[in-house]
């Protein structure tokens, strides 16, 4: 397996360093499919992408989660974050996430995990929770899991709960694709930056691998690049 762990001064580097991968794969034309993830993690990245050269117009991209009740019109839905912070600006061929307002859970979740099934993901980009959460598995999620709604925890509703108004309801569940759904991605960029991420990532480099921490699964991955500013 390919485990590479790069350490950066800062995000910029961080994202200066994407950028190229990306621009590499896109030359090689292995990137066809790009899964996506939200976060403040992400918005360096998604700076950078934004004033670069890179075309993705033959590009498809997945995103991980969607809470469960928000429209793509609230400015707290990831699909509102992903259109602001990215495809209003970088438009790609055709860009997907669960639709957080779809009112079958269970059809919307197997219409999700099609989709994925149909477009292998070349290189899925991750941030993690403090908790060692990737996209919204949460502590004890089935390593066997696909497309699902999670329940949140109070550790992740606590963390995501400064985005939203106080008068405003943060949704306590959500949609997100299952570990196995981002483990069957050909390549993963996990992005990690500041201290409070620290206790996920020595999880990732400690030998255990358990349903108990989701980042630990990625040690079975075939291709991993750890990106973070954490020394
Ligand atoms: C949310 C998202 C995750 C993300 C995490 C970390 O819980 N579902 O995909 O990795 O937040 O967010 P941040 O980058 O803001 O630290």
């Amino acid at each position: 397996p390919f485990f590479e762990m790069i350490q950066v001064d800062n995000q910029q580097q961080a994202a200066s360093l994407v950028v190229n991968r990306l621009a590499n794969a896109l030359n090689e034309k292995t990137l066809h499919t790009l899964g996506l993830a939200t976060g403040s993690t992400m918005i360096p990245i998604y700076n950078s992408i934004i004033n670069s050269s890179l075309d993705f117009s033959q590009v498809t991209a997945f995103n991980l989660d969607e809470y469960v009740g928000l429209a793509s019109t609230n400015k707290n839905s990831y699909a509102f974050f992903m259109s602001e912070h990215l495809f209003s600006k970088k438009p790609f061929k055709e860009t997907y996430i669960q639709n957080g307002l779809s009112e079958d859970l269970e059809s919307e979740c197997t219409r999700y995990e099609n989709k994925l099934t149909e477009h292998a993901l070349d290189i899925q980009f991750l941030g993690v929770g403090e908790n060692g959460h990737i996209a919204f598995n949460e502590p004890g999620t089935s390593f066997d899991s696909t497309t699902h709604v999670a329940n949140l925890t109070d550790s992740t509703l606590g963390v995501n709960s400064q985005y939203f108004d106080d008068h405003e309801e943060i949704p306590t569940r959500a949609f997100t694709m299952g570990i196995a759904s981002i483990m069957n991605a050909k390549q993963i960029i996990l992005l990690a930056f500041g201290e409070k991420k620290r206790q996920a990532l020595e999880a990732l480099l400690g030998d255990e691998i358990t349903e108990q921490l989701p980042i630990t699964v990625l040690k079975r991955h075939p291709h991993v690049t750890v990106i973070t500013d954490i020394k």
